[in-house]
């Protein structure tokens, strides 16, 4: 069947309702959170109606099938991102940024012998456009360990600058941690040469996926990084659900980040051993609901075919940007082309502040996000205090586009009347 965003989007109940007093939603905040399809919202009510009980707990019938979903998740997760592992490197997490931490914070357990120990020879890269969940845990660890804090900076025109990148990645690199693919920019960075010259100095490569697992098609065996973590809320899935994938051999070196039933072998009142990877960084019982709507929310996805979300993506994001482009006054904050670029666009207006410009788009039924994005270093980098920002999905098409052109030049006339 031919791929038909207003097709998808009747598998879609929130696009049955209205907004600020009966205006069709015009829904262009991807970035911050995706909608869900009838098939996740049923595959997580199913859970608890169904099959509800503590996985890996109980010598029940309920217990072993809360298991069988829960884990049935995780083959998906790993078939979906081809772990070369499979599903024994999938780690379930809160969320992306509980699984970055969850990196920051092993690492910071980690003793004098074993490969994470970090003290104040190592040395810790991201990059000037991650958004705040992969900065702040690394600031912080370095806090703690003594670690040095360095940085790709980022060009004028929204790319990494990789001009220095021996002198950045240094043979004293511990880890690299930067974003596929930028949240306020949408540039898709070259993982190819950051992977090479990382693993040049042995240094592992963590990849914040937020803003690509969704929209494009993640082939583990081909990027090279060591860790992946993504969140389930911006593909589809439930809130409360994220991912961190790792090489098998290195989670099974990285100490635990949180302690307490199931992750343990064998405890007694002084010691404790742990249990084999990935169970070793699921402690307590865990979210299985939002596990199983995940994996309803890649099934879904897969349906599609991400090459398929991909490529209507990218068409689509040509499309918006030709169309900011012929505003008067509006300037792109990133790629101005659709060049290794995601369907995240920000921008600014002359004469209109960001907060300005997206309440006026609101009362016309059109949801977008500004402010800095939870990337304040990057917006202090491109000289741009906030922005608006408009992020795609597979269920918009060229009418949203259309109504975004046009809010925005109402905004501008509504807003020149003063
Ligand atoms: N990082 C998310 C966003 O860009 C929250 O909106």
């Amino acid at each position: 069947m031919l791929f038909s965003p207003e097709q998808i989007r009747k598998d879609f109940p929130i696009f049955e309702r209205t907004v600020r007093g009966g205006k069709k939603l015009v829904y262009l905040d991807n970035g911050a959170t995706s909608q869900k399809p009838n098939s996740v919202l049923e595959a997580e009510t199913n859970f608890y109606k169904l099959h509800n009980a503590a996985a890996h707990r109980g010598a029940h019938q309920l217990a072993e099938e809360a298991t069988q979903a829960y884990e049935g998740a995780r083959e998906i997760v790993a078939e979906f991102l081809n772990a070369p592992g499979g599903s024994e490197e999938i780690v379930f997490t809160k969320s992306a940024t509980e699984a970055l931490n969850l990196m920051a914070y092993a690492m910071g357990n980690a003793h004098p012998g074993n490969r994470f120990h970090l003290g104040p020879q190592d040395r810790i890269v991201v990059t000037e456009m991650e958004h705040h969940s992969n900065l702040v845990p690394w600031q912080q660890l370095c806090d703690r360990t003594g670690a040095e804090l360095a940085w790709f900076e980022v060009t004028p025109h929204g790319r990494l600058d990789l001009s220095a990148i021996d002198s950045v990645i240094t043979p004293n690199t511990k880890v690299v941690s930067l974003t596929h693919q930028s949240n306020v920019l949408g540039t898709i960075n070259p993982l190819e040469e950051i992977v090479r010259r990382a693993h040049e100095v042995g240094a592992l490569v963590i990849l914040d996926a937020c803003q690509s697992a969704p929209h494009m098609k993640i082939d583990l065996a081909q990027l090279g990084v060591d860790f992946l973590a993504f969140s389930g809320h911006k593909a589809l899935g439930p809130t409360g659900i994220g991912v961190l994938w790792g090489r098998k051999n290195l989670l099974e070196d990285l100490p635990p980040f949180l302690f307490g039933g199931s992750m343990i072998e064998m405890v007694t009142m002084r010691t404790a051993t742990w249990a084999p990877v990935p169970q070793k960084f699921e402690a307590g019982v865990p979210n299985m609901a939002q596990a199983v709507g995940l994996g309803a929310a890649i099934e879904y996805l897969s349906s599609v075919g991400m090459d398929i979300v991909n490529n209507h993506e990218r068409t689509l994001t040509e499309y918006l940007l030709q169309k900011l482009n012929s505003v008067d006054d509006l300037s792109i904050v990133g790629p101005n082309d659709s060049e290794a670029r995601g369907s995240a666009v920000s921008f600014t207006v002359n004469q209109i502040h960001p907060h300005d410009l997206g309440q006026y788009l609101d009362s016309q039924g059109i949801a977008v996000r500004t402010g800095q994005h939870c990337a304040w270093p990057l917006a202090k980098r491109m000289g741009v205090p906030a922005s608006t920002r408009a992020s795609l999905y597979l269920y918009n098409n060229e009418a949203d586009c259309d109504a975004l052109f046009n809010g925005i030049l109402g905004a501008q006339k509504y807003f020149g009347s003063f």
